[in-house]
């Protein structure tokens, strides 16, 4: 039997529960990545096993492919699906106008692609993810390997002349503390900026650098986030209508059992 989940496990667990109304049967489902959307994996992966749900999925990592697998998804390329119905995924923060960091799991390449390529991303967070401005999370940029410490150098220089409250840039390492390599192959930089006073102005501008394959600035992509507190409240906020629904959630003797399948 599980152990009980702890509140913010819980909270991430919730949000990915709710969002499972978003999930119509017949959907092509682009599945997140990151600890938030592997519950939305595993609560979709129940459904497929237990009620026959049939949905064609898309996965935004090498992970989450490898999860939904275990969890009896099985995952389509996006060359083969090509549109999405629906895109859910996790987030690193998002603000009033459910503009997005992602990419703290390395994944924001593929995300991007496939949240762009859906008609609707919804995203599941817990409450720490809401921000009033974006920044507090180092921003990732995926950056080629060619050069990139020519690239890290013009990426300084550019946000040098920005609205943004710190510059440092890092390289982010493995557990080996070797240089992190995406599933693409690619760089991380990480950009410690504390506050984003312009993300519009900051993605145009890191996407021009010629190293830059990809910025973690997720702008007008998602249309709601589903917002999971450790008391129980689920929120969800639709940033085109414009409404915020609130409910509770219990975590039940089931979901604590579907836990067991970790
Ligand atoms: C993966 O690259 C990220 O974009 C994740 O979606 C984001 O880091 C949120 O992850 P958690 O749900 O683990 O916080």
């Amino acid at each position: 039997m599980s152990e009980e989940l702890s509140p913010a496990e819980k909270a991430k667990f919730i949000c990915a529960k709710r969002a499972m109304d978003f999930v119509k049967p017949g959907m092509r489902l682009g599945l997140g990545t990151g600890s938030t959307a592997a519950w939305l994996v595993k609560l979709i992966g129940e459904e497929v096993r237990d009620n026959g749900l049939k949905i064609v999925a898309v996965a935004t990592s090498d992970a989450t492919a490898q999860l939904a697998d275990e969890c009896g998804i099985t995952v389509r390329s996006m060359d083969e699906v090509k549109w999405l119905d629906l895109t859910i995924d996790g987030a690193d923060e998002f603000d009033p106008n459910l503009n997005l960091i992602k990419g703290g799991g390395a994944a924001l390449l593929q995300e991007k692609i496939v949240a762009t390529a859906s008609d609707q991303m919804v995203v599941i967070a817990d409450a720490s993810k809401d921000v009033d401005v974006l920044g507090r999370f180092p921003l990732p940029v995926e950056v080629v390997c060619f050069g990139w410490e020519t690239t890290k150098g013009l990426i300084e220089e550019a946000i040098s002349n920005l609205d943004v409250m710190g510059q440092q840039v890092t390289l982010r390492l493995d557990s080996n503390s070797n240089a992190l390599l995406t599933d693409e192959g690619h760089y991380i930089l990480d950009l410690h900026l504390g506050r984003i006073g312009n993300p519009r102005e900051l993605s145009l501008i890191l996407n021009q650098i010629p190293g830059v394959v990809e910025t973690g600035l997720f702008l007008d992509i998602a249309d709601a986030v589903v917002i999971g507190h450790v008391d129980g409240r689920v929120e969800v906020r639709d940033i085109n209508n414009g409404t915020v629904e609130n409910e509770h959630i219990e975590v039940v003797a089931a979901d604590n059992m579907f836990m067991d399948l970790d």
